[in-house]
């Protein structure tokens, strides 16, 4: 069963096609060069990038396929599919615009079922779905989102709790922001990390107790982090983060960076750790742009031995694969593309 996957929820423009457990193609497009010189997303050239190369992207993914057709014109290597795949929910507008009217138009005009995913969801099928034993709880990691779920089948979750604020992503993204490291902000962190001395007895930075034992405030732990990096910059709660990264050393953002991410790690892992023995399931997944992070997956892989199932680590970004693989696992259930919506939030 082939599936072409099409993603553009955020700042990558991605396209993949399936054959049940095979992955014959994986397109990404990334933004991330575009956006780096604005420290984060730019919503209006983000929409505009995916419109410029969506086609192009979805060509490509058809053609690395090697998806056999009459001849090699973008309808003939479609209508090898048997169907699209579309995350329509949650994302920015404009982009999710973008991969909704293409998608639909591409199933309209030829004929193949489409499928709506919702992107956060589709994240834990950076796991190949024949890996997963049920019962199983899922942790996605994203730029956007931070949200466990508890799975009892493909079709049949719910959602045990997820952040209140900031999702640990976008955590991340500010805290390299403060101390002036290049976005995204995850890999850069982790980068200053790994390079900072002896620090392993640090302070973790405080964070809250919430009556809910999975829900999560990284807004709370960003807070935490601009106040402990205004302190070794000699300055108090006043100080405009701006003006931070100037006035401290490397070796002291780089111990900056480990603090964050022992504590950014710890809170994850504390809700992990929690659900895992109220739950007791099979396996525990970790998914999603942070779940690239190495500590997390160290730590968790220490915590959870071979209940833990990681993605590869170009799945735990954001792609295409993801998404055909969720609409392939949930048994294709088909969205008629007149009724198409998107979602934003
Ligand atoms: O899932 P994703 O690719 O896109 C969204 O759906 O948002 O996640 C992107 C997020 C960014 O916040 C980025 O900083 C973070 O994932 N990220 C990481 C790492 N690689 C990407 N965070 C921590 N460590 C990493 N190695
Ligand atoms: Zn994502």
């Amino acid at each position: 069963m082939k599936v072409l996957g099409i993603e553009s929820t955020c700042d990558e423009t991605a396209a993949a096609v399936i054959d049940g457990e095979q992955i014959l193609s994986n397109v990404i497009a990334s933004q991330i060069d575009i956006h780096k010189e604005f420290g984060g997303v730019f919503p209006e050239i983000a929409a505009r990038e995916h419109l410029r190369v969506i086609l192009p992207t979805i060509k490509l993914a058809l053609v690395q396929a090697k998806l056999e057709g009459e001849s090699e014109t973008f309808a003939d290597l479609a209508r090898q599919v048997e169907a699209i795949a579309i995350a329509n929910r949650p994302g920015l507008i404009g982009g999710l615009m973008i991969g909704a009217m293409t998608a639909r138009t591409i199933a309209e005009t030829l004929g193949i079922p489409l499928v709506a995913v919702d992107h956060v969801y589709a994240h834990i099928y950076g796991v190949e779905p024949s890996a997963m034993r049920f019962p199983l709880l899922a942790l996605v990691v994203s730029g956007g989102h931070t949200t466990i779920y508890s799975l009892k089948s493909h079709t049949e979750y719910e959602i045990l709790g997820e952040t209140r604020d900031d999702a640990v992503g976008e955590a991340f993204d500010k805290a390299a922001k403060i101390l002036g490291l290049p976005y995204p902000g995850g890999p850069s962190i982790s980068k200053a990390a790994a390079a900072a001395l002896g620090a392993h007895d640090v302070q973790l930075l405080p964070f809250p107790k919430l009556d809910n034992p999975y829900e999560f405030s990284f807004s709370g732990l960003k807070t935490a982090f601009l106040r402990r990096a205004q302190e070794l910059a000699g300055g108090d709660f006043r100080m405009p983060s701006e003006e931070i990264a100037d006035l401290l050393s490397d070796d002291q953002k780089n111990q900056l960076a480990y603090t964050f991410q022992e504590s950014a790690v710890k809170i994850l892992l504390n809700a992990l750790e929690k659900a895992d023995q109220e739950f007791s399931p099979q396996q525990i997944i970790i998914s999603g742009g942070v779940a690239a992070n190495g500590r997390l997956r160290e730590r968790a892989g220490e915590l959870f031995g071979d209940k833990l199932l990681l993605p590869d680590l170009s799945l735990s970004t954001d792609n295409a694969v993801m998404i055909a693989r969720a609409a392939l696992a949930m048994g294709l259930p088909k969205t008629d593309p007149r009724e198409l919506r998107v979602t934003p939030n």
